[in-house]
């Protein structure tokens, strides 16, 4: 079949791990006869110098276009200055709404061949880590009612939920626990916020139609603490965007894989297609320089071809070559480990073009369990 992808490399190392994930999804296109279609827009920071603007009107139309879009990362210190509403980051928001894409699936997933690089005690993760942060990505706080008053003493940010904005979400987080584990945890402050308050009477009214799904309720401050305490206890977690952008920080570097950990932004697809981007940042500091580590963003294509594309197997395929990548002993400097460990011997530390080309083979070797239809 043939797909258009919107990309946007965006700042920083974005254009060196978009690069890498498109050569991957070219190999997925050879090894069961797709054709995938590129068509690079700008956004964030490299948009700012060329059009003047975070999220030119032409990216949007790219987007809404596109079968599905892939993101690298904006934003960096260059732009640091500008305000609020032409900084990089008001492009990512912008596109996120532009797209509708209110889901935000954030899997932190421990790999096991990167065990070594879990900062937490090795009995608290035994048997590993796997837990989905589902975040609202277009409303609340983030897109609230925000400003100033006029003597310039006092400023405000809104936070602001209806009804239709939890259901869509919760609904993506009950559907979401009944293909794993089975358990929701809803987070929220419900002691202080009345909009948490909000979000548990709407899930109250919806368990109801999920019997087999296990929810209940956390303080957004306990779960924070609970995800170093004991992350295990989670399997889904659903919460409004500021709790879901702080806690899936959080989340990713327990699992010890920041450098690996890829996201999907998806709504209902009434207003464009899904949105897939790595979760780290734009490290201004070693773009170009070969150094980052584009496994997230190859990861962030699994995800591309599972929730946009419905292409499951090819998905599977993608994840069996990274995790045979991993194995084989390849690292970048970010997910290599510390000197004069023993795992360290069986390791070659390599840059992210070599990386990207070890997945490629990997693909097209049919690495791994996944069964071709072609
Ligand atoms: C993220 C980022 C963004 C967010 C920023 C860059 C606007 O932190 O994707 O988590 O807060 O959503
Ligand atoms: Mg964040």
């Amino acid at each position: 079949m043939k797909f258009s992808i919107a990309t946007i490399p965006g700042d920083g190392i974005g254009p060196d791990v978009v690069r890498e994930a498109c050569l991957a999804l070219d190999a997925v296109g050879r090894r069961f006869g797709h054709e995938f279609a590129y068509t690079p827009v700008l956004m964030g920071g490299c948009a700012i110098d060329a059009t003047g603007l975070p999220l030119p009107p032409e990216t949007v139309k790219v987007c809404k276009a596109a079968d599905a879009v892939l993101l690298g990362a904006v934003g960096g210190p260059k732009w640091d200055n500008l305000p609020g509403n032409l900084r990089p980051e008001a492009g990512l928001l912008g596109i996120r709404a532009a797209l509708g894409a209110w889901a935000n699936l954030r899997p932190a997933l421990m790999f096991p061949e990167l065990a070594a690089a879990c900062p937490l005690r090795p009995d608290i993760v035994e048997g590993g880590l796997d837990i989905l942060i589902i975040r609202e990505l277009t409303g609340g706080i983030y897109f609230g009612e925000k400003g100033r008053s006029p003597d310039g003493q006092s400023a405000w940010d809104t936070e602001k939920y209806s009804r239709p904005e939890i259901e869509r979400l919760l609904g993506v987080g009950f559907e979401s626990a009944m293909k794993r584990g089975k358990k929701l945890c809803v987070v929220d402050k419900a002691n202080v916020m009345e909009s948490s308050r909000f979000w548990r009477e709407v899930a109250e009214g919806m368990k109801g139609r999920w019997p087999e799904v296990a929810l209940s309720y956390m303080y957004v401050d306990n779960a924070a603490m609970q995800l170093v305490r004991n992350p295990r206890q989670f399997d889904v977690i659903a919460t409004s965007n500021i709790f879901g952008d702080i806690l899936s920080d959080e989340a990713s570097m327990v699992t010890g894989s920041i450098g690996m950990l890829a996201s999907a932004s998806i709504g209902d697809g009434s207003l464009g297609p899904g949105l897939y981007e790595p979760i780290h940042g734009s490290a201004p500091d070693i773009a170009g320089t070969d150094k980052a580590n584009p496994l997230a963003t190859i990861l962030s294509i699994a995800l591309l071809l599972r929730h946009s594309l419905g292409l499951e197997t090819e998905a599977k395929a993608v994840e069996a070559a990274v995790r045979s990548v991993l194995a084989s002993g390849l690292r970048t400097g970010d997910i290599a480990s510390a000197a004069g460990s023993p795992s360290k011997a069986r390791e070659k530390s390599v840059g992210t073009r070599e990386m990207g080309a070890a997945v490629v083979a990997a693909i097209e070797a049919k690495t791994g369990p996944a069964k071709d239809r072609t």
